[in-house]
């Protein structure tokens, strides 16, 4: 999702980096908790300094849903984070995410009219005497939370919920006990790597389904048989780590370590040695001895962050290259700036995201389901 960035004001472009600071840190004095800033371990550090709370979905996700007395909340992380938050906040609340242009690639992959039809045609492939008796809990669907808030309506409004890189596995058990089949929404890679870490097999239990081909691109009987299905969806940054990387790293360094993150390949997680979400990631290796090598299969900020901080550990990257979250990281000191600057100045909150209330209705049922689980 992109939409329309403003310019930023000609007096905040032309400002030091050391007077975008200044203006930050006495903006946030004036509005004390009038105002919280919530910050991705993706953005740069830049903009990290200033957060509030910084975390992974999950914990971001919880965080500004207690934040009942908080008026402002400014997300800088990317647009399905800022829905989220508005999602699970009172309309009294203003959410802002500064700049418009954050959006995920990987939520884009699953448009909520592609689903729909989807859905539609799987419904008939399942057609048989119990479905149209009015058994209709057949299909479970589960959205990865990186995903529009018109998906996490459609799951909400057809008995399933939501899950993030960190509760992943639990959420997927109960869809599991609950359904004869999961439809999994948007990312192929995470779907496989738990499903599979469950014990399912990827070849005979699950399919991926195409959404531009007629029935995903598979027989009736290919989608009664798999009780997986997985969207054609995928994180273009994780999809920069392979294979190739971990075999050079376990060959030039059989010491080091590697973590990755559960959008990755099925084959690089099979190969890695741990795989979890940012907030996990960064669990695993503070909590590790001194000395320790550690390659990091997630986007670059983080990595960098992780190895500043970590000074009596040795880690990189496993992309010598780096992956890099584009949209993540248009979000800059001065576009946090502008939104607090406004806001000191009595205007209304720049850049506010917001879902109606028909749509965050059917999706909080959706994400209170998630947080009951875990
Ligand atoms: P986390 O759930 O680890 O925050 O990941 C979100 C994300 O967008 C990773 O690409
Ligand atoms: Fe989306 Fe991938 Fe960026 Fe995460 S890293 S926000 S999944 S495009």
């Amino acid at each position: 999702m992109s939409l329309l960035q403003p310019q930023l004001p000609d007096r905040l472009k032309s400002m030091s980096d050391e007077d975008v600071h200044a203006l930050i840190a006495a903006s946030k004095a004036k509005l004390g908790d009038r105002c919280v800033i919530l910050g991705h371990h993706y953005q740069r550090d830049e903009v990290i300094r200033h957060a509030d709370h910084t975390g992974d979905s999950l914990k971001l996700a919880r965080i500004a849903r207690e934040l009942e007395r908080t008026p402002y909340i400014v997300f800088c992380g990317v647009h399905f984070m800022a829905e989220t938050a508005d999602i699970l906040t009172s309309p009294a609340q203003e959410v802002s995410l500064p700049d418009l242009q954050a959006g995920c690639d990987m939520a884009d992959m699953a448009e909520t009219w592609d689903v729909e039809a989807a859905w539609d045609e799987a419904m008939a492939a399942l057609a048989t005497k119990e479905r149209d008796a009015g058994k209709e809990n057949r299909i479970v669907p589960v959205t990865y939370i990186n995903s529009k808030a018109s998906l996490k309506a459609f799951v909400g409004n057809h008995g399933g919920t939501i899950c993030t890189s960190g509760n992943a596995r639990a959420v997927i058990e109960w869809a599991l006990a609950r359904g004869e089949h999961l439809f999994f929404f948007p990312d192929q890679h995470l779907g496989r790597n738990i499903c599979k870490a469950m014990g399912f097999d990827p070849e005979t239990d699950m399919i991926l389904w195409d959404p531009k081909k007629p029935l995903g691109g598979h027989t009736t009987e290919k989608i009664r048989a798999a009780r997986i299905w997985l969207w054609q969806g995928h994180c273009p940054v994780h999809a920069l780590f392979t294979l190739h990387q971990i075999k050079k790293i376990r060959a030039e360094s059989p010491e080091t370590r590697i973590i990755v993150h559960p959008e990755c390949a099925m084959e690089v997680v099979d190969a890695a040695d741990l795989s979890g979400s940012t907030e996990q990631i960064i669990r695993a290796i503070e909590s590790s001895p001194e000395g320790s090598r550690w390659a990091v299969g997630t986007e670059k900020h983080l990595v960098e962050r992780l190895a500043a901080s970590h000074p009596d550990k040795v880690i990189t990257s496993l992309n010598p290259y780096t992956c890099l979250c584009g949209t993540m990281n248009r979000i800059s000191a001065r576009h946090l700036a502008w939104v607090l600057d406004d806001l000191v100045q009595g205007r209304p909150m720049r850049n506010r995201i917001t879902v109606d209330e028909k749509t965050a209705a059917a999706s909080r049922v959706a994400l209170d389901r998630m947080f009951t689980l875990n």
